[in-house]
Order: structure tokens, then sequence, then C-alpha cells
């Protein structure tokens, strides 16, 4: 479609990230929670940057949900999510949702918008910052013009399954998180388990961001290398009776994966190392079920391996 990109370190400065930008630059993008690196994005920072460049920030969600994370609130400017994931809960309608939050300024940078900020030909002339205002030109533009171009519309059913999912999202995700900590405090002490990544713990890089930004929990998701790398993550994964071996993640039931070998695999070996995905690394969903059965799960799976 076009569209290009700067990659940039979620941990590097307000200078460096300054540097990354080019003239045609239109928006940052990053993830609360990034999957499955589960690096926490310090929203305020990335905010202040953004704004200072004149776009606005964009941020996923998927992970923590707005039950963990209101990245609006932190100056986020718009915030996506893939429905498909906890918001529904069960896998059962793919989906994702757009929320602007009304508060960039479009006019102020229009020749940066001329999309928002000219006149809109395919929709009768329609201009959409003077028509709608600041807090409807994103999000009309994007409901009327490109939903319509793109065909990106939930069918009824699928709208129904989604709204079913977010009827019990604040019930869910506290215990994905519980289960989450608890996974991944026992596998930090375990003597197979080289590394893990989740940022309730207090060892982890992320910790202090995570208290921040996500102070009741931040999700189900927790990474980890073996100490056996590649092999090991195979015969763990096979070994596990509970956890199903999934692309999916963050769905009720709880899933695993290994990233390079399935999502990422399109990555060569340096692209993995920069995006922090080690050759065995594992994700793991832990999704809604009792927690001493999933420890009882991974801890029988480890023995295997
Ligand atoms: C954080 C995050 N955002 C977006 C997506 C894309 O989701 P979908 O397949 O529903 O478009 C995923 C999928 O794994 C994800 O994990």
């Amino acid at each position: 479609m076009g569209i290009d990109f700067t990659f940039v370190d979620p941990d590097a400065s307000e200078e460096e990230l300054s540097a990354a930008f080019r003239p045609n630059t239109k928006a940052m993008f990053g993830e609360t929670i990034a999957n499955p690196a589960l690096t926490v994005l310090d929203i305020e920072k990335f905010a202040k940057v953004a704004h200072a460049h004149g776009v606005p920030l964009i941020v996923d969600n998927t992970f923590p949900t707005p039950i963990n994370c209101r990245p609006i609130e932190w100056g986020a400017d718009i915030v996506t999510h893939s429905t498909t994931k906890y918001m529904d809960g069960h896998g059962a309608a793919v989906g994702g949702a757009i929320i602007d939050s009304g508060n960039f300024d479009w006019d102020a940078h229009s020749e940066k918008f001329p999309g928002l900020t000219t006149p809109d030909e395919s929709y009768h002339g329609v201009t959409y910052t003077k028509q709608f205002g600041q807090g409807g030109a994103y999000i009309t533009k994007a409901t009327t013009q490109l939903m319509r171009d793109l065909g990106a519309i939930q069918s009824p059913q699928n709208a129904f399954y989604l709204n079913l999912g977010l009827e019990s999202l604040h019930v869910r995700m506290p215990r994905h998180c519980e289960n989450g900590q608890a996974v991944a405090e026992f596998l930090e002490k375990h003597p197979k388990v080289k590394k893990v990544t989740y940022c309730g713990l207090k060892s982890d890089p992320y910790y202090e961001l995570g208290q921040k930004y996500l102070p009741n929990g931040s999700c189900g998701g927790v990474s980890f290398e073996l100490e056996g790398g590649k092999d090991a993550a195979k015969k763990f994964m096979e070994s596990l009776k509970i956890a199903a071996i999934e692309t999916h993640v963050a769905d009720a039931r709880s899933c695993v994966l290994n990233p390079a070998s399935t999502t990422h695999r399109q990555m060569n070996d340096e692209e993995l190392k920069a995006a922090g995905i080690a050759p065995g690394l594992v994700r793991f969903s832990c999704g809604l079920e009792d927690t001493r059965d999933l420890l009882d799960d991974i801890a029988r799976a480890l023995e295997a391996c």
C-alpha cells in the first residue's frame, strides 16, 4: 500500500527517536506490550516525541486491553486492538478496533495530512476536518472512505460474538494476569529455564514501566527461553497436555508457540535478534484454566525436555 517504516528500538532515547524521523513520517506506532518480546512501551516518551514532530502516536493495546491500560490517558492519539484476542476471548471471530481520541490537531499540521484537511473527491468533496472537526475527522475518514474501499467491516454475527466477549472482559483479564504471574514466577525458578520475560517479575527489565502503565497486571502472555534451545522448546510444547500449540494468542484456552519457526519465520536471524526473538523462545499464553492445573502441565512438560 506504499507505506514504509523506520523501525526503532522501544528503549531508544528521545534523541534517538527524533533522529529516526524522516521528512515524510506521518505517525509513530508501538505496542503497549509487544508480541512476542513482551517489552513495555514508554507511552509518554513516545507521545512527547511524536507531538514534537507534529504526528500522532498510535498504540496497539491488544495485550493489556483497556482493562489494564488506557493509552489515551498517557498521550496516545489513536489506539488499535486486535479484538480477535482477549476482547473476543474465545477466538470466535476475527476483528479489530480503532479508537480515535479526537485529540490530534490535524489542521495544525495540514501539509502532512491532506487526506484529512483537503476535499475528498471520492466522498462528495468533503473535507473531514472541516465537516467533522478535530474530534471526528480521522475516525470518520477511516469508517466512511477506507472501510468502504478496503472492506474491513465486521459481519453482524461476528460483532455479536465480540460483544459477548466484551461483556466478560473485566472478569477474565485479572484471571489471565494471575495465571501469567504464577507461571512466570514458576518458570523463573526452574533450572531448565534460561530466561523469562514478564513485566510482573521484579527481575524483568520492564518491571518499572509495567508498574507505571500496567499497575493492575499486564496480560497472560509469558515468553521464555529454555536452556536446551530450540529442540527443548519443541519437546516442551509437544509434551503439554492443557496448552495447545497454536499461532493464536490471548485466548481463554492456554496456547503456546515458538515464534521463530511460526509467526516470525519470514525474518532472518539478525532481524529475529533485533526483535528480541531467540530461536528457542517460547511464547506461552496463559488462559483461564485453574492455576494449579496449568503449573502441573508445565512442570510435567519440562521434565520431558
Ligand atoms: C499485538 C497484536 N496486534 C495485532 C495483531 C493482529 O491481529 P489480527 O490477526 O486479529 O489482525 C496481533 C496478532 O497476533 C497481535 O498480537
